[in-house]
């Protein structure tokens, strides 16, 4: 088989630094990168770094070997274009159609798929100038990844970091070797931490950042499920292609849950819901004097609710443990009446916030006896894509 063909187009942000390691994962997977930098990326990551980890000749205008009208033959050539790091003024310049180097005019003349990473500031990216040009660019077929959420090269912190790597590559392989084995199926999906009021300004939260259940969420539509997220309190921005419905409590995410589990023939419960929450809310702030105990209410087990009606629908649930206990994790998996639970040790602060989670799969079969599989380190995407492997075969 001949190998297939990648253009890495860098544009000039500090992350650029960060496309070496995505250059040699590439290669690593047999593809042939060749690099197009813009102009500006080379302040950042020079040609020399990139001629020599990917082996080819690096040129950066169309006024360089004329003669081989780079800019069409490179556009017709490749099987992708990665777009890594996608800045603003990138992102702005594709959206409209510029071709002022070789990376725009290459992509201007290439019916390959298109995959655009963006890193740029916070600010930048919220900007209604740039939510409108990745809005065109999703809208004429480009698929834009949603950056991540974390520290910026300065202090700031928010959504516009550089993803990581093995997400950058889970997102390519999926437009590379595209899988559609959920087309058809309503998946429901919740992710993030409920949070219970006290008084207008406490809450008893938890630390779920919303990042497992949101890469379940866009794995399945990637899929081609049609897929509904109730996202408790998360800083993630909605996905896109998926429908996303935001809840703070436990009381709310159970009545969305509720109302959309008929419909649906997968629910994954992946959010981390409060069992209890104080019995009374002060309308006022409660006053340091009167803060001594504060008496709680049982939240409805949203989980054990829905699956105790259910039909052909599959459920995953998840156990957050602070030990990998598996008595404990088939405890719930059959008490909870799921098929599959995913058991985590969130003791540390390894699991919440991170990108990668780690822990053992529990499968229920009919008579009730429990399979293992362990799942050691890997990133939340991968879990989210075994996690739907095997629900698939209880799907039938
Ligand atoms: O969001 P991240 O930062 O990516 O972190 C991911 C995660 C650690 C939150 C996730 O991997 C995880 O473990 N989610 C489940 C957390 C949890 O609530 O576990 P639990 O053992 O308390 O609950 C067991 C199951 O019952 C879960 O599926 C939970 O959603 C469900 N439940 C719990 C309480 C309740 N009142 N109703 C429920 O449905």
């Amino acid at each position: 088989m001949s190998t297939r063909e990648v253009i890495l187009g860098v544009g000039g942000g500090i992350a650029a630094y960060k496309s070496c390691d995505l250059l040699r994962r590439l290669q690593d997977q047999g593809f042939g990168v060749t690099v197009i930098p813009t102009p500006a990326s080379l302040n950042f990551v020079g040609s020399a770094t990139w001629e020599a980890l990917s082996g080819r000749p690096v040129t950066t205008s169309v006024w360089e070997k004329v003669d081989e009208v780079r800019h069409v033959s490179l556009g017709s050539s490749s099987d992708f274009i990665v777009v890594a790091p996608g800045t603003a003024d990138l992102i702005a310049r594709i959206a409209h159609g510029r071709a002022d180097d070789l990376l725009t005019n290459t992509i201007l003349a290439s019916s390959a798929p298109k995959l655009i990473v963006p890193a740029m500031h916070p600010a930048m990216w919220s900007n209604p100038a740039t939510v409108a040009n990745v809005q065109i660019l999703r809208d004429r077929g480009f698929f834009v990844m949603e950056p991540d959420h974390g520290r910026l090269t300065g202090k700031d912190v928010g959504v516009g970091r550089f993803p990581e790597t093995s997400r950058i590559l889970a997102e390519f392989n999926s437009i590379a070797n595209p899988v559609h084995d959920l087309i058809g199926r309503k998946v429901l999906v919740t992710a993030g931490g409920t949070r219970e009021p006290l008084d207008p300004i406490r809450f008893i939260g938890n630390r779920s950042s919303g990042k497992q259940g949101y890469a379940l969420a866009r794995a399945a539509a990637r899929r081609g499920a049609d897929v509904t997220l109730i996202l408790a309190n998360s800083e993630l921005p909605d996905p896109s292609g998926v429908s996303c419905i935001r809840v703070s409590t436990a009381q709310e995410m159970f009545e969305k849950v509720d109302q959309a589990f008929d419909g649906c023939d997968l629910l994954v419960m992946s959010a981390a819901v409060a069992d209890a929450k104080p019995l009374h809310v002060s309308q006022s702030k409660i006053k340091k004097g009167a803060l001594t105990s504060i008496e709680l209410a049982a939240n409805p087990d949203i989980v054990s609710t829905v699956s105790s009606r259910k039909k052909n629908q599959v459920v995953i649930a998840f156990a957050a443990e602070t030990s990998l206990d598996i008595e404990e994790g088939k405890r719930k998996l059959l008490s909870k009446s799921a098929d599959i639970l995913f058991l985590n040790d969130v003791a540390g602060s390894e699991i919440f916030g991170s990108d990668q989670n780690q822990g053992v799969i529990l499968i229920s079969d009919k008579a009730q006896s429990v399979q293992e599989i362990n799942v050691d380190r890997t990133d939340k995407d991968t879990l989210a894509d075994l996690l739907l492997d095997q629900a698939l075969h209880r799907l039938g």
